[in-house]
């Protein structure tokens, strides 16, 4: 099947269940913009009570304008992510300052708050521009009809679908064809239990034809960046203090610390712990670091762990340290 018998089965589909929507076929850019921004982070059914509120209030961009920020977040009260509401009100006052919508997808992305996704769903719904709005659902759709593993929070991933659905458009109905594809992704070709038994491209579909259909759209897994919490004693005995060598294994592989405590109590070293700084930041990739640094001068030089090495303070540059332990030891009184 080629992409223009895709496009036509989706829109025929459509034309049959597309849903109502109380700013479908307004044909006012000022409208559908708004209507983008509500659904950007919220459910349709709580977004539509949102947008006709909204519009009431606001029934044109210049009238949101010229509003006050205050009121129109005491409007936008209970959706959240706040700043939805702030970019649209600073993005109104754009629109007039432009003289009103701009009609072209630069144009529309170069307002506040708006994104590809939006500048295309706006830019095909109120000018019928050809550019395809590749939103979660389509996302879905694409990736099951035609068997794409490629991760699509990737950048690599962005570029393909998005390359798919600008080809699979057909000529002058990027509007319905944007969304009826959102349509049928989120009413039919759906996250967990998709309608494949009477899906209007189930023949074609590779996801289905190979029993995938659970499988994918692929997401990457990001990595959870954890925290660590460290505690550094910097001992101070006789003009000497004691470091170690991170063993192989780890990033810091061959650099210098201090005696090094994590996920267990202070030691006592014969005499009071002085804390020097705590809560110390150290973004690594995957990781983000909180130090505490205590500085130790006891009487009686401690027994330490047979890794650490007693050196002469002078000489603690001479030794390879993190950029950690820069940091804490500019912290360090004196001796
Ligand atoms: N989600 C965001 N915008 C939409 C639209 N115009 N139709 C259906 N779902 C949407």
């Amino acid at each position: 099947m080629g992409g223009g018998e895709f496009a036509s089965r989706v829109l025929r589909w459509f034309a049959q269940y597309g849903r109502e929507l109380p700013w479908r076929g307004i044909g006012d850019p000022y409208g559908i913009w708004v209507s983008e921004i509500i659904l950007q982070q919220t459910r349709i059914e709580q977004g539509r009570d949102y947008w006709l509120r909204f519009m009431e209030r606001f029934p044109t961009v210049e009238s949101l304008a010229e509003a006050s920020e205050d009121e129109v977040l005491r409007l936008w009260q209970g959706l959240g992510y706040y700043s939805r509401a702030r970019n649209m009100h600073a993005a109104a006052r754009q629109v007039v300052a432009l003289g009103g919508f701009p009609r072209t997808v630069e144009g529309l992305r170069s307002l506040k708050g708006v994104g590809d996704y939006t500048a295309a769903a706006v830019g095909s719904m109120a000018f019928n521009l050809p550019a395809a709005a590749v939103d979660g659902n389509v996302y879905r759709v694409l990736a099951r009809h035609f068997g794409i593993e490629v991760p699509i929070n990737t950048t690599k991933g962005k570029h393909l679908f998005e390359a798919l659905a600008q080809d699979l458009l057909p000529d002058g109905q990027a509007s319905a064809f944007n969304q009826a594809m959102m349509d049928f992704g989120a009413t039919w070709c759906t996250p967990r239990s998709p309608r494949c038994i009477d899906c209007p491209v189930g023949e074609t579909c590779d996801a289905l034809r190979t029993g995938r259909t659970a499988l994918l759209p692929v997401k990457e897994k990001k990595l959870k960046v954890s925290q660590r919490h460290l505690s550094y004693i910097y001992i101070r005995h006789k003009g000497m203090t004691a470091l170690h060598r991170r063993p192989a294994g780890d990033i810091w592989q061959g650099l210098w610390e201090p005696l090094l405590v994590e996920d267990a109590p202070l030691p006592d070293l014969g005499c009071p712990l002085t804390l020097i700084a705590s809560g110390v930041k150290h973004v690594l990739t995957h990781r983000i670091l909180l130090a505490d640094f205590y500085l130790a001068e006891p009487e009686k030089r401690p027994t330490l762990p047979t890794e650490y090495q007693w050196i002469n303070e002078q000489d603690i540059n001479t030794h390879a340290l993190p950029r950690l332990i820069e940091k804490l030891l500019e912290k360090l009184p004196p001796a």
